[in-house]
């Protein structure tokens, strides 16, 4: 019954395709507050059946697909029992701290002469005995900047920190990786630039030609990697995701027009479990634009936040699951698609625990396995995805 359900709401799905291009507003109009009541309704009453017994891994590779997830050193390094989930669930590992500059106990920039590789070594050598790929996040972002680069790094000589980071970092790896997040993150709209750039150390210093440089600099460091533009709030159908699709549309067509070594667009996905924004067909319409410049597509960061969510459980789990379900089901259908990572495999070491925490104080349930590395509603979500997702 559910599969059939699914099938039919899928079925929606393209019917909804067919009313862009056949129908008018108003069957438009009335195909999406469809979408919006299938979405609302249902998810209390979905039962999320899987068939088989593969994992998320093998499910995403029947598809032609990756699945792969976000940890951290710490907990890789010291949790048995993550170790092994990883390793069975996971086709693809990314350090959540390890490749960026500072972040976590172990700064990859300790300080401006040295790199300190020991801990993404660990992860690239964890991932290579277990048969993951690896990825890499991130090269170059505003956020997590070592303390002493407010102090070293200048208008004068930031070009030659850059080129030095990635020189260095993507050819440490080179020919090891399946990607990198390049730039992270570089839209903000509420900067107000007319190209909506945000305000980064890299702009003031560098000018808008950063993005370029860090592309053009990383393909030369390792032709084999996939290099990715890498932002978040690209999903909901509000004002503020249009307008920050739009913005990031803007900044891929400009960068594939110089011939900007640019091969994927990264979407964050970190959702909203109590969200009734999701439109499918606006978000499908987004990707098929974005496939339309030429560029491959990855789910880079997804995870689902319960802050706003009942306590019980089971309803908090329900509402994650349609979510994942929901979103993956649109995403899914453009083949441009290759790959889906959560931020995080465990609720046990989610970053939501203490960025967005629940007011009553109950742990977070956003992944697809919970503390004791069990598969939860999201898990099966995820894997009714991959299983009914068109073949790459
Ligand atoms: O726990 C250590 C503490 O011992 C140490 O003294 C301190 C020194 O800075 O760091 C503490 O760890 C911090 C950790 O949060 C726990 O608080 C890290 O520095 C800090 O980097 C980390 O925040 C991370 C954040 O990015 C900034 O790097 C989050 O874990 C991580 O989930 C989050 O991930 C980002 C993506 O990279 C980009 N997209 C959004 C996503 C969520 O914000």
């Amino acid at each position: 019954m559910a599969d059939n359900f699914l099938l039919n709401r899928r079925d929606v799905l393209k019917l909804g395709l067919g009313t862009l291009t056949g129908m008018g507003a108003v069957a438009f109009a009335k195909n999406v507050s469809l979408q919006q009541q299938i979405q609302s309704d249902d998810h209390l009453t979905r039962n999320f059946n899987t068939s088989g017994k593969g994992t998320l891994k093998e499910r995403a590779a029947a598809k032609g697909l990756i699945y792969g997830a976000a940890i951290r050193y710490p907990d890789l390094s010291s949790d048995s029992l993550l170790a092994a989930a990883v390793a069975k669930e996971c086709g693809m590992l990314v350090p959540e701290w390890e490749l960026k500059w500072s972040a976590g106990k172990q700064a990859l920039r300790p300080n401006k002469d040295n790199f300190d590789f020991r801990a993404a070594d660990w992860m690239a050598n964890f991932a290579n005995s277990h048969n993951l790929l690896f990825r890499g996040h991130t090269l170059v972002w505003h956020d997590s900047l070592p303390p002493w680069f407010k102090y070293e790094v200048n208008r004068q000589n930031a070009e030659l920190f850059l080129t030095k980071h990635i020189n260095k970092v993507v050819g440490h790896y080179a020919g090891r990786i399946h990607s990198w997040d390049v730039v992270n993150e570089a839209i903000a709209l509420w900067d107000k630039r007319s190209d909506n750039f945000r305000k980064t150390p890299w702009l003031e210093y560098l000018g808008t030609d950063y993005i370029e440089l860090a592309f053009r600099l990383a393909a030369i460091a390792d032709p084999k990697a996939l290099l990715v533009y890498n932002d978040y709030d690209l999903d909901y159908d509000t004002s503020k995701h249009e307008a920050k699709r739009n913005a990031v549309l803007n900044l891929l067509q400009r960068l594939k027009s110089k011939g900007t070594p640019v091969h994927a667009l990264g979407i964050q996905a970190h959702l909203s479990g109590d969200s009734k924004s999701f439109n499918a067909q606006k978000f499908r319409a987004f990707l098929g634009q974005v496939a339309g410049l030429g560029l491959k597509i990855m789910i880079t960061e997804m995870d689902v936040k319960d802050d706003k969510l009942p306590k019980d459980p089971q309803k908090r789990d329900q509402a994650i699951a349609s979510a994942y379900e929901d979103y993956l089901s649109a995403a899914l259908d453009e083949k441009a698609v290759n790959t889906v990572i959560t931020w995080g495999l465990s609720d046990k070491y989610t970053w939501l625990s203490e960025f967005k925490p629940r007011p009553d104080r109950s742990p977070v349930r956003p992944l697809p396995l919970d503390d004791k590395m069990q598969q939860k509603l999201a898990w099966r979500a995820i894997a009714r995805a991959f299983d009914h997702a068109p073949q790459r």
